[in-house]
């Protein structure tokens, strides 16, 4: 059974402020929920890009009149001569660097001539560093990463990206923040990444030992509840057709 839409704050903050009208849409970091979500709405037509294959697999049967692209954003071929009304950055930024490290900052002078009307930019506040057990959560995840030998998500604050997506020529017209509710999906997900790098540490004892770690980390956490921490944010912006922008058609 494909991928059902779960109702999304977020997301519904931006069909608010975007209304009714969607004509061809970008969604330029895709996956399983932002698919589902804009599979839901009018569009006149609907692409979504990534650059992992594991994905390809899951997302025709969740959007099947959409066209799916696997591409790398530091491809200048990508989407060549195409621009859409609406563009989706769903919780790319962050992601980057563990497929293009160092592309984030070029990342959205890279997107522009694409764009001839809204962008939508959704991302995480980087983890507040507070000590709370959600705080180690965090760091032992990324602490498992590195010593599996693989790169982590990087965030950025939304200050620092609406600073980017002005510099990219874009109008930024709203910031939202949302603070996030936090409980038992959250901890066993980044508790379950960090155990999943076990088996790839060069040193078996300290496997062992972050093991131990991990579970300890869990019961804490899982007996405190839900709680607020951290946030996700919405930046929006119009970016109009540059002078000599490629239509699709
Ligand atoms: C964290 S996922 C986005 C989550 C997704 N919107 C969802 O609803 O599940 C990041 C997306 O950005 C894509 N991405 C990250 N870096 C990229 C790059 N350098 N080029 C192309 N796509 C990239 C990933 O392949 C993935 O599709």
């Amino acid at each position: 059974m494909p991928y059902q839409y779960r109702v999304d704050a977020l997301f519904e903050w931006i069909a608010k402020v975007n209304g009714p009208a969607w004509g061809d849409v970008l969604d330029a970091g895709t996956g399983a929920h932002s698919l589902a979500w804009l599979a839901t709405l009018p569009t006149r037509s609907l692409t979504a890009l990534t650059v992992e294959d594991w994905r390809l697999g899951e997302l025709p049967g969740i959007a099947p009149a959409a066209r799916i692209v696997r591409g790398e954003w530091t491809d200048p071929a990508l989407l060549h001569g195409e621009s859409f009304d609406q563009v989706l950055v769903d919780y790319v930024i962050g992601a980057i660097d563990g497929h293009a490290p160092y592309f984030q900052y070029d990342y959205l002078a890279r997107l522009r001539p694409h764009c001839r009307g809204s962008v939508y930019l959704v991302g995480l506040e980087p983890p507040p560093r507070d000590g709370s057990i959600l705080d180690q959560i965090c760091r032992v995840r990324d602490a498992c990463i590195l010593l599996a030998g693989h790169r982590m998500y990087r965030e950025y604050p939304s200050e620092l990206v609406r600073r980017w997506m002005e510099q990219a020529g874009m109008q930024v017209s709203d910031v939202r923040v949302f603070p996030n509710r936090v409980g038992a999906r959250f901890i066993n997900g980044q508790l379950d990444v960090a155990r999943r790098k076990l088996p790839l540490f060069a040193d078996r004892a300290l496997a062992s030992a972050m093991e131990r770690q991990i579970e300890d980390l869990r019961s804490a956490a899982l007996a405190n509840g839900e709680q607020t921490w951290g946030a996700d944010y919405v930046v929006v912006a119009t970016a109009p057709a540059p002078s000599q922008g490629a239509r699709n058609t």
